[in-house]
Protein backbone atom coordinates (compact mmCIF):
# COMPACT_ATOMS: atom_id res chain seq x y z
CA UNK A 1 0.00 0.00 0.00
CA UNK A 2 1.51 3.53 -1.18
CA UNK A 3 0.71 5.94 1.60
CA UNK A 4 -0.14 9.37 -0.47
CA UNK A 5 1.67 12.35 0.12
CA UNK A 6 0.67 16.42 -0.39
CA UNK A 7 4.05 18.39 -1.32
CA UNK A 8 3.43 22.00 -1.44
CA UNK A 9 6.49 23.68 -3.24
CA UNK A 10 6.28 27.64 -2.08
CA UNK A 11 9.13 28.45 -4.94
CA UNK A 12 10.32 31.98 -4.49
CA UNK A 13 7.53 32.82 -1.91
CA UNK A 14 7.05 34.13 1.37
CA UNK A 15 9.52 35.63 3.79
CA UNK A 16 9.90 34.50 6.89
CA UNK A 17 7.21 35.76 8.97
CA UNK A 18 4.99 34.82 6.19
CA UNK A 19 5.97 31.46 5.92
CA UNK A 20 5.28 31.03 9.77
CA UNK A 21 2.13 32.04 9.60
CA UNK A 22 1.26 29.61 6.36
CA UNK A 23 3.06 26.85 7.91
CA UNK A 24 1.03 27.23 11.24
CA UNK A 25 -2.49 27.69 9.17
CA UNK A 26 -1.25 24.30 7.36
CA UNK A 27 -0.61 22.38 10.77
CA UNK A 28 -3.84 23.30 12.17
CA UNK A 29 -5.11 21.49 8.72
CA UNK A 30 -3.51 18.44 9.02
CA UNK A 31 -4.69 17.25 12.47
CA UNK A 32 -5.82 13.75 12.69
CA UNK A 33 -4.77 13.05 8.74
CA UNK A 34 -2.82 9.93 9.52
CA UNK A 35 -3.63 8.17 6.36
CA UNK A 36 -1.34 10.69 4.04
CA UNK A 37 1.77 12.34 4.13
CA UNK A 38 2.01 16.57 4.11
CA UNK A 39 5.49 17.87 2.84
CA UNK A 40 6.65 21.65 2.61
CA UNK A 41 9.21 23.01 0.81
CA UNK A 42 9.76 26.65 1.27
CA UNK A 43 12.44 29.03 0.02
CA UNK A 44 15.76 28.51 1.84
CA UNK A 45 15.76 31.36 4.18
CA UNK A 46 12.43 30.19 5.99
CA UNK A 47 13.36 26.67 6.44
CA UNK A 48 14.07 26.94 10.48
CA UNK A 49 11.37 29.26 11.00
CA UNK A 50 8.91 26.16 8.89
CA UNK A 51 10.70 23.71 10.88
CA UNK A 52 10.11 24.57 14.37
CA UNK A 53 6.57 25.67 13.18
CA UNK A 54 5.71 22.26 12.39
CA UNK A 55 7.58 20.01 15.08
CA UNK A 56 5.04 17.98 16.76
CA UNK A 57 3.34 17.23 13.66
CA UNK A 58 4.27 14.58 10.99
CA UNK A 59 4.91 17.27 8.24
CA UNK A 60 7.99 16.63 6.44
CA UNK A 61 9.76 19.95 5.61
CA UNK A 62 11.71 20.16 2.13
CA UNK A 63 14.77 22.62 0.55
CA UNK A 64 13.21 23.29 -3.18
CA UNK A 65 16.93 22.14 -4.61
CA UNK A 66 20.62 20.70 -2.82
CA UNK A 67 24.15 20.43 -3.85
CA UNK A 68 26.14 16.92 -4.39
CA UNK A 69 28.86 18.36 -2.99
CA UNK A 70 29.14 18.58 1.18
CA UNK A 71 30.51 21.41 1.20
CA UNK A 72 33.00 23.80 -0.46
CA UNK A 73 33.18 26.28 -3.12
CA UNK A 74 29.88 26.32 -4.66
CA UNK A 75 28.59 29.94 -4.65
CA UNK A 76 24.66 29.74 -3.96
CA UNK A 77 24.57 26.12 -3.40
CA UNK A 78 23.27 24.52 -0.45
CA UNK A 79 24.77 20.93 0.50
CA UNK A 80 22.54 18.42 2.36
CA UNK A 81 24.35 19.05 5.77
CA UNK A 82 23.27 22.51 5.64
CA UNK A 83 19.32 21.64 5.13
CA UNK A 84 19.20 19.02 7.88
CA UNK A 85 20.43 21.81 10.00
CA UNK A 86 17.48 23.82 9.39
CA UNK A 87 15.05 20.91 9.81
CA UNK A 88 14.70 19.56 6.08
CA UNK A 89 14.64 16.17 5.64
CA UNK A 90 13.89 16.07 2.04
CA UNK A 91 14.62 18.04 -0.80
CA UNK A 92 12.87 18.63 -4.32
CA UNK A 93 15.21 18.07 -7.36
CA UNK A 94 14.90 18.57 -10.94
CA UNK A 95 11.80 20.73 -11.07
CA UNK A 96 11.30 22.50 -14.68
CA UNK A 97 11.48 25.82 -13.31
CA UNK A 98 15.45 24.90 -12.50
CA UNK A 99 15.43 22.80 -16.02
CA UNK A 100 14.50 25.68 -18.06
CA UNK A 101 15.13 28.91 -16.52
CA UNK A 102 18.83 27.41 -14.53
CA UNK A 103 20.11 25.16 -17.26
CA UNK A 104 20.61 22.36 -14.89
CA UNK A 105 20.49 19.20 -17.41
CA UNK A 106 19.70 15.85 -16.47
CA UNK A 107 23.68 14.82 -15.77
CA UNK A 108 23.40 17.58 -13.04
CA UNK A 109 20.22 16.65 -11.72
CA UNK A 110 21.57 13.06 -11.33
CA UNK A 111 24.61 14.36 -9.51
CA UNK A 112 22.19 16.19 -6.96
CA UNK A 113 19.89 12.94 -6.79
CA UNK A 114 23.04 10.83 -5.97
CA UNK A 115 24.66 13.66 -3.34
CA UNK A 116 20.99 14.03 -1.58
CA UNK A 117 20.29 9.82 -1.25
CA UNK A 118 24.11 9.64 -0.11
CA UNK A 119 23.15 11.66 3.14
CA UNK A 120 19.92 10.11 3.64
CA UNK A 121 17.61 13.41 2.10
CA UNK A 122 14.14 12.13 0.94
CA UNK A 123 14.37 13.31 -2.67
CA UNK A 124 11.48 14.15 -4.79
CA UNK A 125 12.40 13.76 -8.11
CA UNK A 126 10.48 16.10 -11.09
CA UNK A 127 10.04 14.93 -14.70
CA UNK A 128 7.99 16.15 -17.75
CA UNK A 129 7.55 16.83 -20.83
CA UNK A 130 6.74 20.80 -22.33
CA UNK A 131 3.65 21.36 -25.27
CA UNK A 132 6.42 21.15 -27.95
CA UNK A 133 7.21 17.85 -26.26
CA UNK A 134 3.54 16.62 -26.12
CA UNK A 135 2.27 17.87 -29.71
CA UNK A 136 5.36 16.40 -31.42
CA UNK A 137 4.06 12.78 -29.51
CA UNK A 138 7.57 12.38 -27.84
CA UNK A 139 6.17 12.54 -24.29
CA UNK A 140 6.85 9.12 -23.59
CA UNK A 141 10.11 9.29 -24.91
CA UNK A 142 10.96 12.76 -22.75
CA UNK A 143 10.05 11.07 -19.38
CA UNK A 144 11.73 7.71 -20.45
CA UNK A 145 14.94 9.18 -21.60
CA UNK A 146 14.49 12.00 -18.24
CA UNK A 147 13.94 8.37 -15.87
CA UNK A 148 17.41 7.29 -17.09
CA UNK A 149 19.35 9.71 -17.09
CA UNK A 150 18.12 11.40 -13.62
CA UNK A 151 18.35 7.37 -12.12
CA UNK A 152 21.34 6.55 -13.63
CA UNK A 153 23.77 4.22 -11.54
CA UNK A 154 21.24 4.26 -8.84
CA UNK A 155 20.51 1.13 -6.84
CA UNK A 156 16.80 -0.62 -6.53
CA UNK A 157 17.06 -0.23 -2.80
CA UNK A 158 17.62 3.75 -2.68
CA UNK A 159 14.54 3.85 -4.66
CA UNK A 160 12.74 3.21 -1.31
CA UNK A 161 14.28 6.97 -0.95
CA UNK A 162 12.72 8.81 -4.15
CA UNK A 163 9.53 9.94 -4.78
CA UNK A 164 8.59 10.90 -8.50
CA UNK A 165 6.75 14.21 -9.40
CA UNK A 166 4.90 13.75 -12.67
CA UNK A 167 4.57 17.68 -13.76
CA UNK A 168 4.02 18.46 -17.45
CA UNK A 169 5.37 21.73 -18.06
CA UNK A 170 2.62 23.16 -20.12
CA UNK A 171 -0.02 22.68 -16.83
CA UNK A 172 2.75 24.18 -14.13
CA UNK A 173 0.97 27.78 -13.18
CA UNK A 174 -0.49 27.79 -16.42
CA UNK A 175 -4.11 26.94 -14.91
CA UNK A 176 -4.36 23.97 -17.69
CA UNK A 177 -4.13 20.84 -15.54
CA UNK A 178 -3.40 17.18 -17.44
CA UNK A 179 -7.22 15.44 -17.26
CA UNK A 180 -6.99 12.53 -14.49
CA UNK A 181 -7.26 10.66 -17.31
CA UNK A 182 -4.10 12.08 -19.18
CA UNK A 183 -2.14 12.00 -15.87
CA UNK A 184 -2.96 8.73 -15.31
CA UNK A 185 -1.94 7.05 -18.19
CA UNK A 186 1.49 8.82 -17.98
CA UNK A 187 1.65 7.45 -14.41
CA UNK A 188 1.04 4.10 -15.52
CA UNK A 189 3.95 4.65 -17.65
CA UNK A 190 6.22 5.63 -15.58
CA UNK A 191 4.96 2.90 -13.18
CA UNK A 192 5.83 0.11 -15.68
CA UNK A 193 9.54 1.91 -17.18
CA UNK A 194 10.61 1.72 -13.82
CA UNK A 195 9.90 -1.80 -12.85
CA UNK A 196 11.48 -2.47 -16.37
CA UNK A 197 14.68 -0.47 -14.99
CA UNK A 198 14.72 -2.38 -11.50
CA UNK A 199 11.63 -4.66 -10.51
CA UNK A 200 8.20 -4.81 -10.53
CA UNK A 201 8.30 -4.28 -6.58
CA UNK A 202 9.95 -1.46 -6.46
CA UNK A 203 7.57 -0.07 -9.30
CA UNK A 204 4.80 -0.62 -6.60
CA UNK A 205 5.99 0.49 -3.95
CA UNK A 206 7.47 4.04 -5.42
CA UNK A 207 4.97 7.03 -5.11
CA UNK A 208 3.76 8.78 -7.90
CA UNK A 209 2.63 12.24 -7.74
CA UNK A 210 1.18 14.50 -10.11
CA UNK A 211 1.96 18.20 -10.52
CA UNK A 212 0.80 21.12 -12.43
CA UNK A 213 -2.36 23.47 -11.64
CA UNK A 214 -3.37 21.02 -8.89
CA UNK A 215 -6.45 22.62 -7.19
CA UNK A 216 -9.51 21.95 -4.90
CA UNK A 217 -11.71 21.35 -7.15
CA UNK A 218 -9.69 18.69 -8.98
CA UNK A 219 -7.79 16.78 -6.20
CA UNK A 220 -10.19 14.33 -5.52
CA UNK A 221 -10.87 12.91 -9.23
CA UNK A 222 -6.68 13.14 -9.53
CA UNK A 223 -6.36 11.21 -6.27
CA UNK A 224 -8.83 8.39 -7.57
CA UNK A 225 -6.56 7.57 -10.27
CA UNK A 226 -4.69 4.31 -9.45
CA UNK A 227 -1.66 5.35 -9.82
CA UNK A 228 -1.40 8.80 -8.53
CA UNK A 229 0.06 8.79 -5.06
CA UNK A 230 -0.38 12.63 -4.18
CA UNK A 231 0.26 16.14 -5.70
CA UNK A 232 3.34 18.61 -5.58
CA UNK A 233 1.08 21.70 -5.63
CA UNK A 234 2.68 25.25 -6.33
CA UNK A 235 0.09 28.25 -6.70
CA UNK A 236 -2.53 26.43 -4.20
CA UNK A 237 -0.12 25.35 -1.94
CA UNK A 238 -0.07 29.36 -1.00
CA UNK A 239 -3.12 29.58 0.36
CA UNK A 240 -3.84 27.99 3.47
CA UNK A 241 -7.29 27.32 2.81
CA UNK A 242 -6.69 25.93 -0.67
CA UNK A 243 -3.88 24.13 0.23
CA UNK A 244 -5.62 22.59 3.56
CA UNK A 245 -8.63 21.40 1.44
CA UNK A 246 -6.58 19.68 -1.13
CA UNK A 247 -4.66 17.67 2.34
CA UNK A 248 -7.91 17.13 3.11
CA UNK A 249 -8.85 15.31 -0.75
CA UNK A 250 -10.88 12.54 -0.16
CA UNK A 251 -9.80 9.00 -0.34
CA UNK A 252 -11.09 6.57 -2.60
CA UNK A 253 -12.04 2.76 -0.38
P1 LIG B 1 1.41 24.91 -9.91
O1 LIG B 1 2.95 24.50 -9.74
O2 LIG B 1 0.61 24.09 -8.95
O3 LIG B 1 1.37 26.39 -9.61
O4 LIG B 1 1.05 24.63 -11.34
C1 LIG B 1 3.33 23.16 -9.55
C2 LIG B 1 4.83 23.06 -9.43
O5 LIG B 1 5.54 23.80 -10.12
O6 LIG B 1 5.36 22.24 -8.65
Amino acid sequence: MRKPIIAGNWKMHTTRAQARELAAAIVSGCVGLSDRDVLLAPPFTALSQVSREVSGSSIIVAGQNVCWQEQGAFTGEISPAMLFDCGATAVIIGHSERRQLFGEDDKLINRRIHGALAAGLLVVFCIGETLAHREAEKTLDILKSQLHWGLTDLVGDSLASVIIAYEPVWAIGTGKTASSGQAQEVHGFIRAEIGRMYKKEIAENLRILYGGSVKPDNIDDLMAQPDIDGALVGGAALDAESFNRIINFTQQI
